[in-house]
């Protein structure tokens, strides 16, 4: 990265960090929409790319090192219910969780770049104790899963599960290099009811890179010029719809999160993949700022709902 592009990126990074930060809609380029992608093979990446499907599957038809960054989200464990066979999450077993994840990002790591990195955000939880089911969630009732999975082996009730390092060190087995652990500090958290432990109030994003070199994050200059720090105070962004539930994704991320990730890793023109795409936040980043984009997503309503957010419809 030459000097320019280094002060470019940087400007970047603190202009479309700050929260609440939205960009004209009409930037938005093209992109097409594949839904039925069992035939397709794609040589390159000239068009961003809407796929409908199971990221596993979707990810073998990208051609391999296309991709500059990935910014993903997948299903916590034993969380969501995304209301669709074959999503990832709702696996009884905490390593058939880990298990999946590992085996989705042996595909991510076919289609990486040698200098590629990815953005890694993943939600932790607390063992039940053994009660197998769960208290209906008043935000999301019809959302949550109604029943807990076993206790993990070696692990007590009420302990904290420690899912994001569990991840990243099998991760780390299957050959990436764990390079950041930034912990996404949320300002306007949830309160909980519990007494006996400090309320949650951060997720954890890990940067992985596929190669010990990868694109030259060091010079990139956090808000108020200083070198970037591993603690990102970004409030959460809720959606109000007047569809309530139906036009709603449960677990969206910050648009100013996405924007600060992509702008990090990627230049002008790079191709950013979000393999677990959700609502698509990742895509409209990337869009805004210039990259194309790929996004594999599962569930065909949230694939809806992605279309109408790139219209600038909700
Ligand atoms: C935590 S959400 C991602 C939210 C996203 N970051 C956003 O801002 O909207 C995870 C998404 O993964 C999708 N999903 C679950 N299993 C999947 C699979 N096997 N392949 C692709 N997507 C899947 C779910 O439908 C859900 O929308």
């Amino acid at each position: 990265m030459n000097d320019d592009q280094t002060v470019f990126e940087a400007k970047q990074v603190a202009e479309f960090s700050s929260p609440g930060t939205r960009l004209a809609t009409s930037l938005r380029s093209s992109y097409r929409r594949i839904d039925d992608f069992e035939r397709s093979r794609f040589d390159d990446i000239c068009q961003s790319t809407l796929l409908c499907g199971d990221a596993e599957q979707a990810l073998q038809t990208l051609p391999e090192k296309s991709v500059q960054t990935v910014l993903t989200s997948p299903p916590y464990w034993s969380l969501r219910d995304y209301g669709v066979a074959e999503q990832i999450g709702r696996d009884d077993s905490l390593d058939a969780y880990v298990c999946s994840i590992v085996s989705a990002l042996e595909q991510v790591k076919r289609v990486l770049r040698d200098d590629g990195t990815v953005w890694l955000n993943v939600g932790d939880s607390y063992t039940s104790g053994n009660r197998r089911f769960r208290a209906s969630d008043r935000k999301n009732r019809a959302r949550a899963m109604s029943v807990r999975p076993p206790t993990p082996e070696g692990l007590k009730p009420k302990d904290l599960i420690g899912v994001p390092w569990r991840l990243a060190l099998a991760l780390q087995d299957a050959g990436w290099w764990v390079r950041a652990e930034v912990i996404w500090s949320k300002p306007n958290a949830h309160p909980e009811s519990v007494r006996d432990r400090p309320t949650k109030a951060h997720e954890t994003i890990f940067l992985l890179s596929k190669s010990q070199d990868y694109y030259d994050i060091d010079a990139v200059k956090g808000p108020r010029g200083r070198r970037l720090r591993s603690v990102w105070e970004i409030p959460t962004e809720p959606v109000q719809r007047p569809n309530g539930d139906t036009d709603d994704h449960p677990a969206m991320m910050p648009l100013s999160l996405a924007r600060r990730c992509i702008a990090i890793t990627t230049q002008t023109g790079s191709v950013v993949l979000d393999p677990y795409a959700g609502s698509g936040t990742t895509l409209l980043a990337a869009d805004e700022l210039n990259r194309r984009w790929v996004g594999i997503e599962l569930k065909r309503a949230f694939v809806d709902l992605i279309e109408r957010r790139l219209a600038g419809a909700c």
